[in-house]
């Protein structure tokens, strides 16, 4: 990483707060994302990981804090606003479209990024179907991507939980975004469709690709982000290289007692 691309991160996220009846979900917390980088967010239940994702992605307006990606600020910007920006994210709980086919999710998705006005599409003009071709070839590209090309045109509802997370990642990339945040990404998948988040994601990477994820599956986050970021009751706890947070013992003791204590001390001392 070289010094311009610290001083310089593709976002900066400062002094975010969010509280829910006095309870204080996020409270003055920060943190950056270098370029190309792979940031892991994590923290035990309740710490405060999805509320500064739908802070900062415009899904819950924020009490206080700024948020800058690159270099343009989205303090206050809506949901669809961000995402025109170029971040995008998936949700904890899976969102597809179970009556649409998989090929109609990611034509869905891509439509709130697309520069087509509407009389555009009302007038079927050659610019909207030039960009409807394209879209549909880059959404054939990202669903054979994921690795479900053979179920295209059948019914999201057709899909296992694991394989919906997959059509969510895909639907993600049809903006070609600067920033991709999954929210828990692994939980409820099963051990094959891991492997495949695992090497999609590092695929992808390699390509340029930033992300930012959130999990409980704290070895994944050690084995892939070059940056791991650690709340603990809506404040960070410590941010750095997974070398340096896994001999943090704030870390641990902020886990401990806590479900996730065991994959913490797996990822701290399993090797
Ligand atoms: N809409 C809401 N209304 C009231 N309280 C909320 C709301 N959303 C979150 N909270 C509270 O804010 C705190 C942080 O929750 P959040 O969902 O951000 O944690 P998290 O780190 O994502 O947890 P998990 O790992 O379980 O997903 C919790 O105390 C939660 O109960
Ligand atoms: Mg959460």
């Amino acid at each position: 990483m070289t010094s311009a691309a610290v001083a310089n991160p593709l976002l900066g996220v400062e002094h975010l707060s969010k509280a829910f009846s006095g309870v204080h979900a996020v409270d003055d917390f920060g943190f950056t994302v270098e370029r190309g980088a792979i940031v892991g967010l994590i923290g035990p239940n309740g710490s405060g990981k999805s509320t500064t994702i739908d802070c900062i992605t415009g899904f819950t307006a924020a009490d206080l804090g700024t948020v800058m990606l690159d270099g343009v600020s989205l303090t206050g910007a809506r949901a669809e606003q961000v995402a025109q920006a170029g971040m995008v994210r998936t949700f904890q709980n899976v969102r597809v479209y179970d009556r649409l086919s998989l090929i109609e999710n990611v034509l869905i998705a891509r439509q709130a990024y697309d520069n087509v006005s509407w009389w555009q599409i009302l007038a079927a003009s050659p610019a909207c179907r030039t960009a409807e071709a394209r879209a549909r070839d880059r959404g054939r590209e990202l669903i054979h991507l994921v690795g479900l090309a053979a179920m295209m045109e059948f019914p999201a509802a057709f899909l296992s939980y694991g394989q919906k997370k997959l059509l969510a990642l895909a639907m993600t990339l049809m903006s070609d975004p600067k920033i991709v945040i999954l929210d828990e990404p692994l939980a409820g998948v099963n051990p094959t469709v891991i492997r495949r988040v695992a090497t999609l994601i590092r695929s992808l990477n390699d390509s340029g690709q930033t992300f930012i994820i959130v999990e409980h599956n704290v070895q994944f986050i050690m084995d892939h982000c070059s940056k791991v970021v650690v709340m603990e009751q809506g404040r960070k706890l410590a941010e750095g290289p997974p070398a340096l947070i896994r001999e943090d013992e704030r870390v641990l003791h902020a886990y401990l007692g806590k479900a996730d204590a065991v994959a913490m001390e797996l990822a701290f001392h399993g090797r």
